[in-house]
């Protein structure tokens, strides 16, 4: 039923190791439209390829470059998505008409099933209304699409919790466009050289990443010390995530929604302050400036 929803033009929500995806036939531009109207995306933020062989490259990415052929091979399947060059026949609504195109290959044995089964790329953002709390369940997702999307396959809970490691390999150095699921150290480590940041001004590079994002409907306040909590503590309406880590971020922000907390309040320990995916998607929940 799945690939006939698929092979139809209609979107369906998949579990993948990191969070689930809202996906759609990449080479069916109708379809790709969907996903953005459903999440309320911004037509400038481009989405990633989700493939299930090395062969369906061909008809994605431009001359992959000796990197790219590296890092696929170590870290495919899994959850680090490679930007190159994309081929003319991709439709450009996919990259929101960028030049370059975003590609992984997801490791949950769902996802590769399913894009196996319908032979094409899936074009898949994170399942959740643009800019909220990615899902990493099935029930967070119909929490946002319930009666608005006509598939959702339940795979479980998410193992990483969080997004993919994002990386362009569109100059010369490799840049680190998105920390995520594959720490940094550990593809530094591989490829034996550093990463570049993100470009700060000038063109956009991510363009996902200049909006609010990951954010609950609660007020969402880091501090540097215990102490701190006590003071933000004013109303029964706070909630104090225990034991936050990467994987159970979304959950907890999900949570406090749902149970209607006003305030979410973080304590920045050193467990915290070491994960660098982790503070990107707190300093971003916190950001003022919603997206359109
Ligand atoms: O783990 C993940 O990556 C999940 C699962 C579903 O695979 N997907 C995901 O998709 O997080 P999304 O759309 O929520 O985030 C994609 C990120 C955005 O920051 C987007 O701007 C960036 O990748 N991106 C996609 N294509 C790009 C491109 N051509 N150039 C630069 N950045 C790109
Ligand atoms: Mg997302």
């Amino acid at each position: 039923m799945v690939v006939k929803l698929l092979k139809g033009g209609r979107l369906v929500a998949i579990p993948t190791e990191t969070v689930y995806g809202l996906a759609a036939d990449l080479f069916q531009p109708e379809a790709v439209q969907k996903i953005f109207m459903a999440k309320g995306r911004p037509s400038d933020n481009p989405l990633i390829a989700h493939i299930s062989a090395l062969k369906q490259l061909n008809n994605l990415v431009m001359d992959p470059s000796d990197l790219f052929i590296r890092l696929a091979q170590r870290f495919w399947p899994g959850p680090l998505t490679l930007i190159a060059m994309r081929k003319s026949e991709v439709p450009p609504i996919v990259s929101a008409y960028l030049p370059t195109i975003a590609v992984r290959m997801p490791s949950h044995p769902c996802a590769r099933q399913i894009i196996d089964a319908i032979d094409s790329p899936l074009a898949a953002p994170s399942a959740n209304l643009s800019g909220f709390p990615s899902p990493t369940s099935s029930d967070d997702v119909l929490e946002d699409f319930e009666g608005c999307i006509p598939a959702v396959v339940d795979g479980g809970i998410c193992a990483f919790g969080i997004e993919s490691t994002v990386i362009s390999l569109i100059d010369e150095e490799p840049r680190l466009l998105r920390p995520g699921a594959i720490p940094r150290e550990v593809i530094e480590e591989y490829l034996q050289l550093k990463l570049e940041n993100a470009r700060i001004g000038g063109p956009v590079l991510s363009p996902g990443m200049k909006y609010r994002h990951y954010a609950p409907k609660a007020t969402l306040t880091l501090v540097e010390t215990p102490d701190q909590v006590a003071e933000k503590l004013h109303s029964a309406s706070t909630y104090v995530p225990k034991d936050l880590t990467a994987k159970n971020l979304y959950s907890h922000l999900r949570k406090a929604d749902r149970l209607g907390y006003s305030e979410i309040v973080i304590v920045l320990d050193s467990h915290i302050r070491s994960d660098e995916a982790l503070m990107n998607r707190l300093q971003r929940a916190c950001l003022k400036e919603t997206h359109g």
